[in-house]
């Protein structure tokens, strides 16, 4: 049974736009969760453009709600996310100037610092994934980090089938690399850029377990509605 995640980022993206309360993303959290999706995610980014310190720590705190907190490697963000104590971390590279996260980590520059900040978040037993780019050595690399999951960055992918583009080599990047995770004992995620016609293709690997769907799903339900956005995705990964 594959999973789907939702990132509630762009609720906050909408409100901080007024500077007021609405859209609460406290709201989308537990409203999310009622209509089927099976965990949230949210990212601290480091210049705290969507989701505030406060939305993430009421947001944890929500009981029976499995949060996936997606942070970068910066020591201050690494302390915090300790301290309100996520179910799931998800460590993602960041650079100030994106406008999203554009790619997987660097395992190779950053192992040393990277096997730190796992072993600190395993310690309190919280699951810990790695974004990384389609790529077997980051796999055999993240093996060696003796990490719970790795979620596979599907932008490059997504953007293929937008632009009507062959998208073969990139699906097989994928399974090869969900296929040597998984028999690694890695658990593989996917997230990025993905909508239902990318989403439909990459439910063909069975090795991926759970979807992290963000822009498009809030995109979508200006139109249709979160409730039956949702259900449709969750329709396509049964
Ligand atoms: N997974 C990770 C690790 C991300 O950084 C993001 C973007 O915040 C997503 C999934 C969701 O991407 P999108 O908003 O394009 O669906």
């Amino acid at each position: 049974m594959k999973r789907l995640g939702v990132n509630i980022d762009h609720v906050a993206t909408l409100r901080n736009a007024r500077g007021e309360l609405h859209p609460d993303p406290l709201f989308a959290a537990k409203y999310v969760k009622k209509i089927g999706a099976d965990s949230i995610t949210i990212h601290l980014r480091e210049d705290r453009r969507h989701i505030k310190d406060i939305d993430a720590k009421k947001i944890c705190s929500i009981k029976g709600l499995l949060v996936n907190l997606e942070i970068s490697t910066n020591p201050k963000i690494i302390k915090i996310a300790l301290k309100i104590n996520p179910d799931f971390v998800c460590i993602v590279p960041e650079n100030r100037k994106e406008i999203t996260t554009e790619g997987g980590l660097n395992l190779i520059k950053n192992k040393l610092k990277l096997k730190k900040i796992i072993k600190r978040f395993k310690k309190k037993r919280i699951r810990t994934s790695l974004f990384i780019n389609p790529s077997l050595n980051d796999i055999k690399i993240a093996k060696n980090l003796d990490i719970d999951c790795v979620e596979i960055h599907t932008g490059y992918f997504s953007n293929l089938i937008k632009k009507k583009r062959n998208y073969s080599k990139e699906f097989d990047r994928i399974k090869k690399c969900s296929l040597m995770a998984n028999q690694s004992g890695i658990e593989v995620h996917a997230g990025h850029g993905l909508d239902y016609k990318s989403t439909k293709i990459l439910s063909k690997i069975n090795q991926i377990k759970e979807f992290n769907i963000g822009h498009f799903i809030i995109g979508e339900s200006i139109f249709f509605g979160l409730s039956k956005v949702i259900k449709n995705f969750k329709k396509i990964i049964k």
